[in-house]
């Protein structure tokens, strides 16, 4: 693919990776893509760049628009692997270029690779860079998501390199919102806030309102990954509403089973649910936790069942308790169920996590061995109440 202008002297030089499912353990279904910019001005400016093994295929794009030996700048607004892998080869081609980064991204950077003779410029919010017609800022994106991220504006063009914030896992020829379809790019942007961003909601909340006091405004948004916003507006109004964690009536059943026993009590919840809310059942270990997480982002109930095995609840429960625990979903209701044989244990285990997330616990629904009918009908009212609950607003 050839470099693509996307605006005058702006070039997107990134990589499709048609190929990779898993992004340090989020299962990405579709591929990713890895942005780096090239901007030809008076100063050239390269922002941010590949995985280390594209290097050879950014460079060949490059090379299409200018000799990289000539760029002047190169901007890593983050320290992440997928962004910076290709530092170490791009300075060893533009050996005069500065690395302009923040202070923790020198940091970073100087920890994963010998930096002894890079030169560096580390800015602060508002920090600017005049590069020739254009001029850069700089904003502090601290812990969005990792301390030493930044995004990179270009005054000009109101164009917002963003790097990580409104990204998607999404690999494809296209690269504009549009493109693909701005729906279509916003359940993507979902997926990957759901699983990347979630813990982050009031740090995002400020930094949208420290946009809005800089006076900011945006034409265009462009990530280190998936597809470029002609429509700012529309992803930007999602991340406010997703940092509210702005619920839909909806009810989340996460299960699993070694017998089948905690499946049917999900199975009748699922149906009591469904008489008054919108209801997504998913298998532990048949189901991507990514899709889960993204389901689980905007429902107001979360339903969690798991039988007992050794006194606790079954290790692929635990794995995705400590999965959901991290990215702190907030304002939820929870119920945990199961199955037991003697002594039971799963579902306090369960109650702890929605205990320390400060979800409004539900009494847990516990049934010995396999459900009764009569059991089944008392799940299938719990579901009721749940659902109930759920479409309360
Ligand atoms: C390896 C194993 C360990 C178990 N450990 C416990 C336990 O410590 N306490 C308990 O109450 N039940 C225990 N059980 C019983 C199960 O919880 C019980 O069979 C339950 O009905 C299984 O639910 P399921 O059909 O949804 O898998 C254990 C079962 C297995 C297979």
């Amino acid at each position: 693919m050839k470099p693509m202008e996307i605006l005058e002297n702006v070039y997107w030089v990134g990589v499709i990776d048609w190929d990779e499912r898993d992004f340090h353990g989020f299962e990405i279904v579709r591929g990713a893509t890895y942005n780096a910019y090239l901007i030809i001005d008076k100063k050239i400016t390269l922002v941010d760049t590949v995985k280390h093994k594209f290097f050879p295929e950014m460079i060949e794009r490059i090379k299409q628009v200018i000799d990289p030996s000539q760029i002047d700048y190169i901007i890593s607004n983050h320290v992440e692997m997928d962004h910076s892998g290709s530092l170490v080869g791009m300075k060893k081609i533009a050996k005069d270029a500065t690395i302009v980064c923040t202070q923790k991204g020198k940091y970073g950077l100087c920890k994963y690779f010998d930096c002894g003779d890079w030169e560096f410029r580390v800015v602060r919010t508002g920090d600017e860079i005049k590069i020739g017609k254009r001029t850069l800022m700089f904003l502090e994106m601290r812990m969005l998501h990792w301390p030493d991220n930044m995004a990179t504006y270009v005054k000009e063009d109101k164009l917002l390199l963003s790097n990580d914030a409104f990204g998607q896992h999404i690999a494809s020829v296209e690269r504009f919102d549009e493109e693909i379809g701005v729906d279509e790019a916003i359940k993507w942007a979902k997926i990957y806030y759901a699983n990347i961003l979630m813990p982050f909601g009031n740090l995002i909340k400020k930094k949208l309102k420290e946009i809005g006091d800089l006076g900011l405004q945006f034409n265009m948004i462009a990530p280190s990954h998936g597809v470029i916003w002609r429509n700012p507006e529309k992803i930007i109004e999602s991340y406010a509403k997703w940092a509210n964690f702005e619920n839909e009536n909806k009810v989340v059943i996460v299960y699993d089973t070694m017998w089948k026993s905690t499946a049917k009590i999900a199975k009748a919840i699922a149906d009591g649910a469904a008489t008054k809310a919108k209801v997504r059942m998913f298998h532990v270990r048949r189901d991507a936790l990514s899709e889960i997480m993204t389901e689980i982002l905007d429902a107001k109930a979360i339903a969690i069942g798991s039988p007992t095995m050794h006194n606790t609840v079954f290790p692929p429960v635990a794995g995705f308790l400590a999965y959901m625990k991290g990215l702190k979903p907030k304002n939820k209701i929870g119920l945990a169920f199961g199955s037991y044989g003697w002594s039971g244990g799963a579902t306090k285990e369960i109650n702890r996590v929605f205990e320390e997330l400060r979800f409004e616990v539900m009494e847990p629904l516990e049934v010995m061995y396999k459900p009764t009918r009569e059991e089944l009908e008392m799940a299938y009212d719990v579901g009721v109440e749940l659902g109930k609950r759920a479409s309360k607003t």
